[in-house]
């Protein structure tokens, strides 16, 4: 795993965008996987503003996002799709049939599961997969556990991460209690792995990240097993986790 400690949140946006550019200058038809939350909003800007100053072209890339939220229709605000149209694919020259998360609203979600991973299996797999991460560990929707789950499925929601994307909604009670979720096994097939994050309360869980130890009930201690992660963190962390303690 590489670690890069930045000064700021804007730090880690651009080189989070300028890693995604590499990643599609070299390969015009890349599969990129992509997050929603807080955390890759500053990413998606940069990305925003390289297209629009012609440094990057999304013409022939292809996108998988991680998770969506069960019973929420593109057109609900609070929606993955929604973020991602809002914050990202509209702004770019990407063309929308290649962008793809999971249906929260499909009526057989086990056949909505079975066929995300054959469609990313399909395409050649993520090139680049960027990922945020919940204090409590969760990476997508996986959610710490007894067990992690390798493909895409059906999850639970924990009470802190209904608590902590409460943020987002009019009321806790709006909170959907279920989504699909890419699975760890899927994640962990992706070419390369950036993991962004930045402010005082994700420290403790980056640490356990850097570890050595890899348990279910942070499932981000798994990227630890994967030949390409790089985790990209703000100061405060960096100065938080203290390195030389690891
Ligand atoms: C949500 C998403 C995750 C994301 C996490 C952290 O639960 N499903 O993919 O990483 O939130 O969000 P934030 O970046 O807002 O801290």
């Amino acid at each position: 795993m590489k670690l890069i400690i930045v000064e700021n949140y804007e730090e880690i946006s651009k080189l989070a965008a300028i890693n995604i550019k590499d990643v599609i200058n070299k390969n015009p038809n890349a599969i990129l996987g992509l997050a929603t939350g807080g955390t890759p909003l500053g990413t998606y800007k940069e990305l925003i503003k390289m297209n629009k100053e012609n440094e990057i072209d999304f013409s022939k890339v292809t996108t998988v996002n991680l998770d969506e939220y069960i019973g929420l229709s593109e057109r609900n605000t609070q929606s993955y799709r929604y973020f991602m149209n809002e914050n990202l694919f509209n702004h770019v020259n990407i063309k929308k049939e290649n962008t793809f998360i999971p249906n929260g609203l499909a009526k057989d979600i086990q056949e909505e599961t079975n066929n995300y991973d054959k469609k990313i299996d399909e395409l050649g797999g993520i090139d680049i997969q960027i990922l945020g991460i919940g204090t409590n560990g969760h990476i997508a929707f996986n959610e710490p556990s007894d067990f992690l789950i390798s493909g895409t499925h059906l999850t639970d929601l924990t009470q802190s991460t209904i608590n902590a994307n409460s943020r987002f909604f009019n009321s806790i009670d709006e909170v959907p209690k279920t989504a699909i979720t890419m699975g760890l096994g899927q994640i962990m097939k992706s070419k390369k792995i950036l993991l962004l994050a930045h402010g005082e309360n994700k420290a403790e869980v980056i640490k356990e990240v850097l570890s050595g130890n890899i348990t279910s009930k942070n499932p981000a201690t798994m990227l630890q097993m994967h030949k390409d992660v790089t985790i990209i963190v703000d100061r405060t962390i960096g100065d938080l986790i203290k390195i030389t303690d690891i």
